[in-house]
């Protein structure tokens, strides 16, 4: 039996400051018309010294079980597409399993910039597909505003931090993520880059000095690539799922530039109606970009049971993909209260468990230094 994944839920949290195109004018010399002829952007939304990527993405995962109607126990897997992760290690991933209690899910984090929420889908898709997985967490969660040089008026009237989610689930019936691509040309790897950091150039005073912990981008470069590959892509996707460009009722695109978009929608002669814009309110948010405009799409009730859509991103590495997928799960009504207690329950007895963990590790590490050596293992008496 054919094995279909479809996308049960949605959900997305953005952080409460608003920076305005204003503000940013006080710190670089731009001004709000520039930024908004240039790019469309308007605000954007930014961290609290108390959200980060891990808080944001579990808030947006949380709400995608609500939709979903899913209880963190039953799922598989976890994908965070992120290119600001919590650290470099431990996963940021795996602090959100932890943080939702979903005690049988594997976790790890995926980096393709700005196409890794297209990459997590495509991963999950095929992952159910396969009858590896059951139920999955594709989460793309940004705090950009950690890693952009506040003086670089080339970067920082760009982005914006959030999170977004979609739950993955299998099912016999035909439709969900029909099909996928993913493409890499790391030949312009250096067109969007945080050069330090990494084991190539670790932290040294130099680096941080020099900036080299912050984005540097070669704009143009990637313009002229953003709007060489989104229409391939689309166009790609919707013909390997067996469709034309006239069967989309919706493009969801990668929300980095407006003109990139519009010029997108010329390429593929699709009027400009059909892709979702809300980047004028958040900016560029990276991996969460996609996930956050599906659920503004939702909201605003332009996409709607059995739509075909085609989700494209595009971004550093440089990489890219698209998506195309039939938005075929009908609307569920309310969710039972019960189930929602019970996933309140199940998150805060995880914070109970995982301090217990924590503390259950600190004593064998103690009991484990404080036990007596073997007479045999001692080193011989002089
Ligand atoms: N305010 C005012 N003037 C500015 C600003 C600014 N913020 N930034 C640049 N300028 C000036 C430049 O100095 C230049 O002046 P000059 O002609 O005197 O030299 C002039 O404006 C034009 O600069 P360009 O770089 O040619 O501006 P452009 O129209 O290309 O817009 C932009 C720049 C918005 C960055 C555009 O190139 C772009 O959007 N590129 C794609 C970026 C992108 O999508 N990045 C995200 C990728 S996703 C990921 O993986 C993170």
């Amino acid at each position: 039996m054919e094995r279909y994944a479809h996308i049960t839920g949605w959900g997305m949290a953005v952080p409460e400051r608003v920076m305005t195109n204003e503000e940013i004018a006080k710190l670089v010399d731009t001004s709000d018309g520039w930024i908004q002829e240039r790019t469309g952007i308007r605000e954007r939304r930014i961290a609290g010294p108390k959200e980060t990527t891990a808080s944001l993405a579990i808030e947006a995962a949380q709400a995608a079980l609500e939709v979903a109607d899913l209880s963190p126990e039953l799922i598989d897997l976890i994908i965070v597409a992120t290119s600001t992760p919590e650290h470099l290690f431990p996963a940021t991933a795996s602090l959100v399993q932890d943080a939702l209690g979903a005690d049988r899910a594997g976790a790890f984090d995926l980096l393709a910039a700005c196409s890794g929420f297209i990459y997590g889908l495509s991963m999950a898709s095929h992952s159910i597909q396969c009858g590896a997985v059951n139920n999955v967490l594709v989460i793309g969660s940004e705090t950009l505003s950690r890693v952009v040089n506040w003086q670089d008026r080339g970067t920082c009237i760009l982005f914006g931090d959030g999170a977004g989610a979609f739950v993955l689930q299998s099912s016999e019936m035909p439709g969900g993520v029909m099909s996928s691509l993913l493409r890499s040309d790391g030949s312009g790897g250096s067109s969007l880059i945080i050069p330090a950091g990494g084991s190539r150039l670790p932290a040294t005073f130099e680096t941080v000095r020099d900036n080299q912990h912050a984005i540097q981008m070669d704009g143009k470069e990637v313009y002229r690539f953003a709007t060489r590959v989104m229409a391939s892509a689309a166009r790609e996707v919707v013909q390997c799922a067996g469709l034309t460009l006239n069967d989309i009722n919706l493009v969801i695109p990668h929300q980095a530039n407006r003109r990139i978009i519009e010029s997108a929608a010329r390429s593929l002669n699709m009027p400009e109606d059909k892709f979702m814009i809300n980047l004028e309110r958040y900016g560029n948010t990276s991996a969460a970009s996609i996930p956050i405009a599906a659920c503004e799409a939702v909201a605003q009730g332009r996409l709607r049971p059995n739509d075909n859509i085609v989700l494209v991103g595009f971004g550093g590495g440089l990489t890219w993909g698209a998506a195309m997928v039939k938005w075929d799960v009908p609307f569920r009504p309310e969710v039972s209260p019960w189930h929602r207690i019970r996933r309140q329950t199940v998150y805060q007895l995880a914070k109970v468990r995982s301090a217990l963990k924590r503390g259950v590790r600190r004593v064998e590490g103690a009991l484990y230094r404080t036990r007596p050596i073997p007479e045999e293992k001692q080193p011989p008496k002089k």
